[in-house]
């Protein structure tokens, strides 16, 4: 059976809302979104929390995968530099960030579809401010649908394939 994007309702029709995949830190931006929560501190609906043990456990292969399956924005939230839990977690997110975005850049995605904050336990009203403003900044950016951009390139790669092979015929009968 074909797997469809979850996101199937958000990324069609003219009611399109933005989705965006937020990775936060256990120990700091995942505790500030609660606090957000619990002290009502209103923060856009549209964004989905992955709880992880420490940004550094985000491998680039999870954004990766939350474009694929439907994401226009994904937020990486961690410790400030110096209180990672686990020394140099957040360090690693720094690197793989800036190679992820050139790596989006190189696909021919906007960037700026991929945040990452450093957000304290404490910080539940920036961790409200960044999520709004993530989804306000991809609204203006769009729809990615990813999905139908995968379908383009398949289509662009048979169709070199079937001229490499015509061009292989046509030399074989030379
Ligand atoms: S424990 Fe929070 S970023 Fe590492």
């Amino acid at each position: 059976m074909e797997e469809k994007p979850v996101t199937d309702k958000l990324v069609t029709g003219a009611d399109w809302e933005p989705l965006i995949v937020a990775f936060f830190c256990n120990w700091c931006t995942y505790t500030a979104a609660d606090l957000a929560g619990v002290s009502r501190m209103g923060y856009d609906p549209n964004v989905r929390v992955i709880r992880v043990m420490c940004s550094g456990r985000v491998d680039p292969q999870f954004v990766l995968d939350a474009f694929a399956h439907g994401a226009d924005g994904v937020l990486i939230g961690g410790c400030h530099p110096g209180d990672c839990h686990y020394v140099e977690g957040n360090y690693k997110t720094l690197r793989r960030y800036h190679l992820l975005r050139r790596v989006l850049a190189d696909l021919g995605i906007e960037p700026e579809r991929l945040r990452l904050e450093w957000i304290a336990a404490s910080e539940g009203e920036k961790v409200a401010k960044t999520i709004n403003e993530m989804v306000e900044q991809v609204r203006a950016l769009g729809p990615l649908r990813l999905s139908r951009r995968f379908r383009e390139w398949d289509a662009e790669l048979a169709s070199l394939e079937a001229e490499v092979k015509r061009g292989e015929e046509v030399a074989a009968h030379v």
